[in-house]
């Protein structure tokens, strides 16, 4: 089993890439299955077929789906959403967990992580290609199972525990709504597969793709988007350049847009150095259809495997050095000004400008004291020293 997620900045190919990239696979004989989570349509224009919510035969090993976000189970996500931001509220719930919830996103994408799961582990597929919404809301998409992972693990037994207790007092007294156990339940449940969505897409079959075009603002957020799926601990395997205008018999105007692709190419290759650099030419007309998208697929690939790839990047590692202990996290392209680190307990909170990652320390450090952090090469590194005898120690986990 392979999975691929395309993601990029709007209408930059990803959709197109998607769909080649699956054609490819399909055409290679693995049976394959396309499903976009994005609300347009974009997919099956490409391929040239109906839209449709249920993985439908497109060509020969090869199928395609489009999530419907207006499922029968937006309004349960919905309820439960709207209680675990009451409970917040009354309960006086931590700023940080406070501030977890205000990512949760809405039923559509968790709805679209959910039937990627389902798909994934439904045995009936060689590969699985995802066409992901834009940028942003991918990244939102992809922090979800751990942010909400935070709040079930340290928030809900207590509230589960302390509404079990109060409940018939408070009903009465302060007008706070209490959910009854099957709403906890619900989000029990909702967490488990949330959790394997997480096992999913960060395993050693998954891998990202970015796609981007050479232009300056788009490649911004392309190198953004690698250092935050990689903090989220996704594998990004390629970059894939689209849209790049062929040099040959050009005109003044475009020979001017070449040498500006150009010069955006090479800060690319500077960018993702260490990742497949590939690129895709910017063709006379919108591929559409299957030979159209075979065709993008070789030009792109050459000759290697378009499933190629996929190593898992170590989340963290500690080693020992004569200072202590570090604690390292790979963060490439990060700025050390744009990296915030707070410790709480046994856990770092790791920000990078509004993204935000909660990472349980390995045992062997929960006593240690953080002494220093840098960023390096692309890494987060964390010193961490023995807890100083004799002196009480007073980080918040002991208390
Ligand atoms: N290499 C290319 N040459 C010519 N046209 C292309 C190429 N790649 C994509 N296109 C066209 O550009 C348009 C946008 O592509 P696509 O829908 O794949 O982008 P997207 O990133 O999925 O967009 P969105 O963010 O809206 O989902 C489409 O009309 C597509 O046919
Ligand atoms: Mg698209």
């Amino acid at each position: 089993m392979r999975i691929l997620l395309f993601t990029g900045k709007g209408g930059v190919g990803k959709s197109t890439l998607a769909a080649a990239t699956a054609c490819a696979s399909a055409a290679a004989g693995r049976r394959t299955l396309v499903l976009s989570t994005d609300a347009a349509h974009s997919l099956a224009d490409a391929l040239d077929v109906p839209a449709t919510s249920e993985p439908t035969e497109a060509a020969a090993n090869l199928w395609v789906q489009h999530v419907d976000a207006q499922d029968r189970f937006e309004r349960s996500w919905a309820d439960i959403q709207g209680y675990l931001l009451t409970v917040l509220d009354v309960a006086g719930v931590d700023p940080v967990a406070a501030e977890e919830l205000t990512v949760i996103p809405g039923a559509e994408e968790v709805l679209a992580l959910l039937e990627v799961r389902a798909q994934a582990r439904s045995g009936k597929w060689d590969v699985l290609v995802v066409d992901c919404a834009p940028t942003a809301e991918t990244l939102r998409l992809l922090a979800l199972p751990e942010a909400l992972g935070w709040y079930m693990t340290r928030v809900l037994p207590v509230e589960r525990r302390v509404v079990k207790a109060l409940k018939p007092v408070l009903t009465r007294a302060a007008g706070v709504p209490m959910p009854g156990d099957s709403v906890f339940d619900a989000i029990e449940r909702l967490h488990a597969d949330l959790d394997d969505v997480r096992a999913v897409l960060t395993g050693p079959e998954t891998s990202v793709r970015l796609v981007l075009t050479p232009e300056s603002v788009v490649l911004a957020e392309a190198r953004r988007a690698y250092t935050f799926l990689t903090l989220f601990g996704y594998s990004v395997d390629a970059a894939i350049v689209n849209r790049v205008f062929p040099d040959e018999g050009a005109d003044e105007w475009r020979r001017a847009w070449v040498e500006a692709q150009r010069r955006q190419l090479e800060d690319a290759a500077d960018s993702f150095a260490g990742l497949e650099l590939r690129t895709s030419v910017y063709r006379a007309s919108e591929p559409v259809g299957r030979d159209e998208l075979l065709d993008l697929a070789e030009s792109v690939y050459d000759d290697s495997d378009p499933l190629a790839g996929g190593v898992s990047v170590p989340t963290m590692t500690v080693r020992s050095t004569a200072g202590g202990l570090v604690l390292s996290l790979p963060l490439p392209l990060a700025a050390q000004d744009d990296v915030d680190l707070v410790r709480k307990g046994d856990e770092l909170i790791v920000s990078v400008s509004s993204y935000r990652r909660l990472l349980t320390l390995p045992s062997g450090l929960a006593r240690h004291r953080v002494v220093g952090a840098r960023v390096r090469d692309g890494q987060l590194q964390v010193r961490f020293a023995e807890p100083a005898a004799a002196t009480t120690d007073l980080s918040e986990g002991a208390l």
